[in-house]
């Protein structure tokens, strides 16, 4: 089993970081025998999407369409593939996922999907490119505002989900917000992080 960790935040080490090692440990427990690999987007060279609809309009392309950009998405869309299994953690910047994570998401968006789905009455909604079957789990990190009120800061969560969903196939069976870490610090939310990391290789 192939697991990929996302790290969306500019610093090493700090809450989302921690979290998400935190989460890896509970793989390793869960899944000896699983390979892991992390991801800090912040050490990482990946340009926001140019809407150039390269892949977009490419249909035929699995399992994903190639990128006309190339930086440290390239070899990363490999180990997407790969991927049985995705944590994606990143802190909360103005309500939203990070420009890193933002950066990210942009590029799995047409990559991994195809313009074949239909919802209501809007035709040209994301299609996974293969039926392929992963796993997610979502870490978000805010500062300041508490869990009680996650619902003022949490936008990064809901897109989160739904991108890993409509293009890379994920099931998400979990996520943490771990809110107002700048007064409450990052290790109460340490076992829950833990049992997220478990749950998404079980
Ligand atoms: C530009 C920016 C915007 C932020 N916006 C919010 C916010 O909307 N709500 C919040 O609770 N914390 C916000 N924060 C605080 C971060 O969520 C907090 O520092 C978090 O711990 C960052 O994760 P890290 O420690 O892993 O880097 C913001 C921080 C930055 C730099």
């Amino acid at each position: 089993m192939h697991v990929l960790a996302i790290m969306g935040s500019p610093r090493t080490g700090r809450a989302t970081e921690q979290l998400l090692d935190q989460a890896l440990a509970g793989v390793c427990e869960a899944a000896p025998q699983a390979q892991v690999k992390k991801i800090r987007l912040g050490e990482s060279h990946i340009g926001p999407c140019r809407n150039c609809l390269a892949c977009r309009d490419n249909l035929e392309a699995v399992p994903y369409a190639p990128c006309v950009q190339h930086d440290d998405m390239t070899p990363l869309l490999d180990d997407l593939a790969r991927c049985d299994a995705l944590i994606f953690a990143t802190p909360v910047h103005m309500g939203h996922a990070t420009s890193l994570a933002m950066a990210f998401l942009e590029r799995i968006c047409w990559t991994f999907a195809k313009p074949t789905g239909r919802v209501l009455a809007v035709r040209g909604c994301p299609v996974p490119r293969t039926a392929k079957q992963r796993t997610a789990a979502v870490i978000v990190v805010s500062g300041v505002v508490p869990p009680l009120l996650r619902r003022f800061c949490d936008e990064a969560t809901p897109l989160v989900r739904r991108t890993l969903k409509d293009s890379l196939n994920c099931r998400t069976v979990g996520s943490l917000y771990a809110g107002a870490v700048e007064r409450r610090g990052a290790d109460m939310y340490a076992a829950a992080a833990r049992r997220l990391g478990k749950a998404v290789v079980s």
